[in-house]
């Protein structure tokens, strides 16, 4: 049985009452949307594993859930105003979602650090870097969101990225279906053992390579584990095309993955 601090039932009706509107505007916007909403329960889902997995304080595990709940909230007024989720195209989604639970005043029966927590994390959930220097508390929610969230961008990826695959441009952001190309930059990246950019995104192959980077980022042994045995990773990285430089990135990641599995990492 839930306890009352992870008892947030409220919320998440309050969430379905907001989305709603979004699925009634036309059938061609029917499957960003409900990708944002799936997205939304899977992230909540990952984030219960993790705080089960933790001794955090009843006020922390409150927020971490509330923040995985609303982290994309400004997905959808983004994609209602610009038809994409695409941040440098458009507006950065995750200060568009502060804004728009302040202003609906999602967060306001809860207590005051409650929301300040859950604020935070939702508005720093996409950082490339989360800022040093914040307090623990703040930290600890927001890379709770933050592994939640990667997580589940493996297993909504993981058929857009698949060989031969119809890629739908908004999921894959826009970049080139080119199936012999990538960038170095990227492979730079994965070799370094650097988190790469999505400003650096220019190929498919680049999305698969910069989840790669993605798993020795993970920062609690709960969210490296169940990565590990998602089995998502080697898929991915399976349809890379075949060269020097992409098997030593391949091979890279995949020792990372091994490290995962045991439930180490390098974040
Ligand atoms: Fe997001």
């Amino acid at each position: 049985m839930r306890t009352p601090t992870c008892d947030i039932t409220t919320h998440e009706r309050w969430f379905g009452a907001f989305t709603a509107p979004y699925l009634e505007e036309g059938p061609e916007h029917v499957g960003p949307v409900r990708l944002k909403i799936e997205h939304t329960h899977h992230v909540l889902s990952n984030a219960r594993s993790i705080v089960d997995s933790e001794d955090f304080s009843p006020l922390v595990q409150r927020a971490a859930l509330l923040a995985a709940l609303y982290h994309d909230t400004g997905r959808f007024p983004q994609y209602r105003r610009w038809r994409t989720f695409s941040d440098p195209r458009s507006v950065n989604h995750a200060l568009l979602g502060g804004r728009t639970l302040r202003e609906a005043g999602a967060l306001d029966d809860e207590p005051v650090e409650v929301r300040r927590l859950v604020l935070g994390a939702v508005v720093m959930h996409n950082r490339f870097r989360v800022p040093s220097g914040i307090p623990d508390d703040a930290r600890t929610v927001t890379d709770v969101v933050r592994d939640a969230d990667k997580l589940d961008i493996f297993r909504v990826m993981a058929p857009h990225l698949a060989p031969g695959a119809e890629r739908d441009k908004v999921v894959v952001l826009h970049v080139e279906d080119a199936p012999g190309k990538w960038s170095p930059v990227i492979v730079a990246d994965v070799l370094a053992g650097r988190v790469a950019s999505y400003a650096d995104l220019r190929y498919v192959n680049d999305f698969r390579l910069l989840l790669g980077t993605w798993v020795r980022d993970l920062r609690f042994p709960a969210s490296r584990r169940m990565l590990a045995a998602s089995g998502l990773v080697e898929n991915i990285l399976s349809a890379l095309p075949a060269s020097d430089d992409i098997a030593r990135a391949r091979t890279r990641i995949l020792s990372d993955l091994a490290d995962a599995a045991r439930g180490r990492g390098g974040a």
